[in-house]
């Protein structure tokens, strides 16, 4: 069945109770490395199981970028699968938003640099720092820069290669994280009923040394010491982080369905940030939405930090489980600490 978008039919027999208040996400693209390391590989090498892995993550596999494969690299690639999956030309976006936790260059920024991949034109390209909740972060910021006028067509990404920052060493968090990417295009929503139509965020920085790569920066420059203690990877308090992730993520999600007023029922499908199985089955329930209208995909990309989100959204349009007119909630929380949610009709 296919809806014209300029005109108010809508895909569901009742109209919507809310209207959109924000911009919206007119496509969705992702991008994956195919190089697969699979829990044997860690088993392999470390005290561990593929039986732990599983229990207390959901993850079996993950994707890692060949070397040379950059992030702007995974970026560009998922910013033109988003704009061919809605028709945009690459002349038409108007700001690149990327999130991103693992740039190519502490600057210029891996905007720049995807800008450059992509061939847009002159426009403002700038860099999100907010960890796994990133792509929240960008999505919210290009809405804001649609809802001002300062833009009518904005590619927004997440993208991380968390696999350039990891200790392989160190079991309680190598087998955890994933590399890819993923884009969405932002237009002002109109009166076709799709758009935003809630989003929350926020951050408390008094947690910032639970989840943190210590080196590289001001705080600790590279040195030769930084680089013999591996204070360039992450650091993180499982067991800390956990507890505070699944009230946040908890709290935003509730948050943001009481502001848009809607019914937990009428959720089409919830794409919460993969970090944990146990954290995105939590989430869920406290949030009153079975598991069968819920995007896990950590089984095979473990956590993609700033990607996760838009990579599942993509799988979700490829697996016909996201049509338009859905409502969609998101909900992350990552490294700062930050947290963010959106709800949405595709
Ligand atoms: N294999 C086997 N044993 C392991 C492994 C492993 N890979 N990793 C840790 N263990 C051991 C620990 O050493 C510990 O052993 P001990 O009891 O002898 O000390 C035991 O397993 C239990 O460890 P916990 O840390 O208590 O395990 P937990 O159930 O909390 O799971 C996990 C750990 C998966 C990391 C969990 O805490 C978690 O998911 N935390 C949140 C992670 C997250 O969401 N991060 C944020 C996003 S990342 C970003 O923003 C960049």
């Amino acid at each position: 069945m296919h809806h014209a978008s300029h005109t108010a039919e809508r895909p569901r027999s009742t109209p919507p109770a809310v209207r959109p208040r924000g911009a919206k996400l007119l496509g969705i693209g992702a991008a994956v490395p195919p190089d697969v390391l699979t829990n044997q590989h860690f088993v392999d090498r470390l005290d561990t199981t593929d039986e732990w892995i599983v229990t207390r993550t959901g993850i079996r596999e993950r994707r890692v970028a060949p070397p040379g494969v950059l992030s702007s690299d995974l970026a560009a690639e998922a910013g033109r699968r988003a704009l061919e999956a809605c028709g945009v030309a690459a002349e038409e976006i108007d700001a690149l938003v990327v999130a991103t936790a693992t740039p190519d260059t502490p600057f210029p920024s891996t905007a720049c640099w995807t800008q450059a991949k992509l061939g847009l034109r002159h426009i403002p390209a700038f860099d999100i720092g907010a960890g796994c909740s990133g792509f929240l972060y960008a999505l919210l910021n290009g809405n804001a820069l649609i809802k001002s006028g300062e833009a009518s067509r904005v590619l927004v990404i997440g993208v991380d290669e968390l696999s350039r920052i990891t200790n392989y060493q160190d079991r309680t968090t190598c087998v955890l994280f994933g590399d890819g990417a993923g884009a969405t295009v932002l237009a002002p929503g109109d009166d076709d009923g799709r758009g935003l139509l809630a989003t929350t965020w926020g951050a408390d920085g008094t947690l910032a040394e639970l989840l943190i790569q210590p080196a590289g920066g001001t705080r600790m420059p590279a040195s030769h010491e930084t680089v013999d203690q591996n204070l360039h990877t992450i650091r993180m308090n499982g067991n800390e982080v956990y507890r505070y992730a699944v009230r946040a993520m908890q709290q935003a999600a509730l948050e943001t369905i009481e502001k848009a007023g809607v019914d937990p029922a009428e959720i089409d499908l919830f794409v919460p940030h993969q970090a944990n199985r146990r954290i995105i089955e939590a989430t869920a329930e406290r949030a009153g939405i079975p598991m069968e209208k819920v995007m896990v995909t950590i089984g095979s990309y473990g956590n993609n930090s700033a990607a996760s989100i838009p990579i599942a959204l993509s799988d979700a349009v490829a697996q016909g489980r996201l049509r338009e007119g859905h409502l969609v909630l998101c909900a992350a929380f990552g490294a700062g600490f930050t947290w963010g949610s959106a709800l949405f009709r595709w």
